[in-house]
């Protein structure tokens, strides 16, 4: 194993022991059939799943939840009309403006996952400045994944691995060390909400022992309880990670 890889299979590779999961993900969905069963347009839904990003953010942090991972926009999202993907980069740039002094006064480290570099150049900027200002901070981490796909992921850090080690020296360890995750805790908790069944190209590799929750509430409706009854259900399930 590099040394690189051993550390990260080292502090951070302890997976949570009680009841709380150190790290949940969220795969938002809903907002457009949240929208639609009020007769508003797709707009009024990603809006409603902002509030809804406020609503869990703030709630994870008052569970003690180590690291949150929020997909907000996969690297698939492009197909969108272009009116669609328009609206969701003004979400995110109001999200940045409106709630930032609040994760920096929280001592929350901002983090973005997947290849936001190719967005607007005043959206990358915002989010640099965002992710630079809590890089200070040393609480629990907000990792919102803006233009990621896993497979792409895991593609990207073969060819690292590739580039640095010869191929009998890559394993698990040294393919997580080039992970855009690294620095996070271990996927405990995955939840998608709106009912629908698949991970939609999120976090693949990291799911591989992660607890799976699909629960039917629309993003835009999903609350504190919410939250807390999801991690109510992990408490109760058995890991075994492939043993007894
Ligand atoms: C899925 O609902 C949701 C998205 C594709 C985007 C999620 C984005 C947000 C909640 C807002 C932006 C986030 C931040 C962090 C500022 P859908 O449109 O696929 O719903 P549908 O399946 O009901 O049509």
């Amino acid at each position: 194993m590099s040394s690189t890889a051993a550390q990260a299979a080292g502090a951070l590779a302890a997976p949570a022991t009680g009841t709380i999961p150190r790290h949940v993900a969220i795969i938002m969905d809903g907002n457009g059939r949240w929208a639609k069963k009020r007769f508003l347009p797709r707009f009024a839904g990603h809006k409603a799943g902002v509030e809804a990003v406020r609503r869990v953010t703030r709630e994870a942090r008052a569970i003690g939840i180590e690291a949150l991972t929020l997909y907000a926009f996969s690297s698939e999202n492009w197909r969108r009309p272009e009116e669609e993907v328009s609206d969701l980069m003004g979400l995110l740039r109001h999200f940045i403006r409106s709630d930032l002094d609040e994760l920096v006064r929280e001592n929350v480290r901002l983090r973005v996952i997947g290849d936001y570099r190719r967005f607007a150049p005043d959206v990358v900027e915002m989010i640099d400045d965002a992710v630079a200002r809590t890089g200070g901070n040393d609480g629990p981490i907000l990792a919102i994944a803006l233009n990621y796909g896993a497979q792409a992921e895991l593609a990207a850090a073969a060819r690292r691995c590739a580039a640095k080690l010869p191929p009998d020296r890559i394993d698990e360890a040294a393919i997580e060390a080039e992970l855009q995750t690294r620095d996070l805790p271990p996927l405990d908790l995955l939840i998608r909400t709106s009912g629908e069944q698949r991970l939609s190209n999120f976090l693949l590799w990291q799911a591989a022992y992660a607890e799976l929750l699909f629960v039917d509430t629309l993003w835009p409706d999903f609350d504190e309880a919410a939250l807390r009854e999801a991690v109510a259900a992990f408490g109760g399930r058995q890991r075994r990670y492939g043993g007894l």
